[in-house]
């Protein structure tokens, strides 16, 4: 009989299988087309004698000791419904069911209301190579469903000086939630990056060696992360058949599977300012509109000019500024669900579990554990180190955004972030005017500054 189950045997189910097989435990796993499992078995080499391979749901269900529990790795959306409702009658009333796709949370908070079944939303971030050695594992639900199975997640996930980059987030959909705000980041820093890289391309005329060469500079500071770590490498590949570097043959359009998108969907009904994640939403979205951009070139003229001097240790800075500002948001914006939805979410254990396995790990997120560890309600740009940072680094953070502008180069992540800190330290701030706009079309009131009192109009219908 198998400790757990595993149905959806696609890239990131098989590597999680097999995770999970390694780490000691005997696991079942079944997939839809059943040839694939035969091919997964063949493939698993040693590791097979841990795995039972099924074809169909009922033998599957009928090798797993009870009470069960079954991880769903299956496309996000109808095909989770679909799995649940086949699985429904043939599981017991304790079985649990994990989904560890990409899940949208509201799914994820509608699937634990309706099902009469134990269930848990589970965020699992790391690509295929962390599912396969060590994913970052963001979990969401009663606490005592995860606590079943929180020994075999805490095994297969990736391990930070010891700790386990596994935890429980919070309830209904929080885990699913978390690494929503986790790919929203994502998004973010993945596009400072990107923009960065332009800056060099297209203002200073840089190779990609030595854009290459700039970032793997970079892995050894302040920027140490994954995200700069593979940029780098990216921009080193050279394609076997141009014998150009790689990334000047790869098409300029982002794709999207939607964690972004949601995040700042979310965001907005929430209230949330995250202009950093929101403009690398933005920025893919007009990265897909290749031919109007072309055409839009056609009849503008040629784009970004040539910068004659932007120091690399001013980029660097720049990105380091907007990486904190773009975290701020994230961590605001969990914040702000977490009062919304009941959530009790926990900013020190959220940066912990990113500090491994997960695509945006870096140095910088066991520098957050500590800021929140020490005040986990105080703003992430106002914890005295972080804020010390941006008072080191917004005037290249400016001069970037400054510069990009005069050159015609697009850099919308980094001046979301620039404006954000701008409007956010700013106390005496320029809404008075909305207010005075809104009573003057809509008498909607404003409140005075002098005597504290609401609801005051001003003489415009007299006028
Ligand atoms: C992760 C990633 C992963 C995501 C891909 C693609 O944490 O492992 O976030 O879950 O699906 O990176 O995302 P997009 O297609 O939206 O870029």
């Amino acid at each position: 009989m198998s400790d757990i189950g595993l149905i959806g045997l696609g890239t990131m189910g098989s590597a999680l299988a097999l995770n999970i097989a390694e780490k000691g435990f005997k696991i079942s796993v079944f997939n839809r087309t059943t040839s694939v499992v035969d091919r997964f078995i063949t493939e698993a080499g040693p590791l097979a004698a841990q795995i039972t391979g099924t074809k169909t749901l009922a033998d599957f269900v009928q090798s797993l000791t009870a009470p069960r529990a079954i991880i769903l790795m299956v496309p996000a959306g109808d095909a989770v419904d679909g799995q649940i409702a086949a699985l429904a009658p043939l599981i017991g009333p304790d079985d649990l069911i994990i989904d560890a796709g990409n899940a949208n949370f509201h799914d994820t908070n509608r699937r634990m209301r309706d099902m009469k079944t134990p269930f848990l939303g589970i965020g699992v971030s790391g690509g295929e190579e962390g599912a396969r050695h060590g994913p970052a594992i963001m979990g969401g639900g009663p606490r005592l469903h995860w606590d079943r199975v929180a020994h075999i997640l805490s095994a297969i996930a990736a391990q930070y000086q010891g700790s386990p980059c596994a935890d429980w987030m919070g309830e209904e959909g929080a885990g699913h939630f978390v690494k929503a705000v986790h790919n929203g980041i994502e998004y973010a820093d993945m596009q400072l990056i990107a923009e960065t890289y332009g800056l060099m391309r297209d203002g200073l005329g840089w190779d990609a060696p030595r854009i290459a060469q700039t970032f793997a500079g970079w892995n050894t500071g302040v920027l140490q992360s994954y995200l700069i770590e593979i940029s780098g490498k990216v921009a080193a590949t050279v394609d076997a058949a141009s014998g150009k570097p790689l990334l000047d043959v790869i098409l300029d359009a982002a794709g999207q599977k939607g964690t972004g998108r949601w995040t700042a969907i979310e965001a907005q009904h929430l209230g949330a300012p995250i202009p950093v994640i929101e403009a690398a939403v933005v920025a893919r979205n007009i990265s897909a509109r290749t031919d109007e951009r072309a055409h839009l070139q056609a009849l503008f003229g040629a784009g970004p000019t040539a910068i004659a001097d932007l120091p690399i240790s001013v980029m660097e800075q720049a990105l380091i500024c907007g990486k904190i500002l773009c975290y701020d948001q994230g961590f605001r914006m969990m914040q702000a669900a977490s009062q919304d939805f009941g959530w009790n979410l926990q900013a020190p254990a959220i940066a912990r579990v990113w500090r491994e396995g997960c695509i945006i790990r870096s140095a910088m997120l066991d520098d957050m554990a500590s800021a929140f560890t020490q005040d986990a309600q105080r703003a992430l740009m106002a914890a005295p180190f972080f804020a010390g940072k941006i008072k080191d680094s917004h005037m290249a953070l400016r001069r970037v955004v400054a510069t990009a502008a005069l050159h015609g180069i697009a850099v919308p992540a980094h001046a979301a972030a620039l404006s954000y800190f701008d409007a956010m330290r700013t106390a005496r701030g320029t809404a008075n005017m909305i207010q005075g706009q809104r009573d003057f079309f809509g008498l909607h009131g404003f409140a005075r500054l002098d005597d504290g009192s609401t609801g005051n109009h001003g003489p415009w219908a007299a006028g």
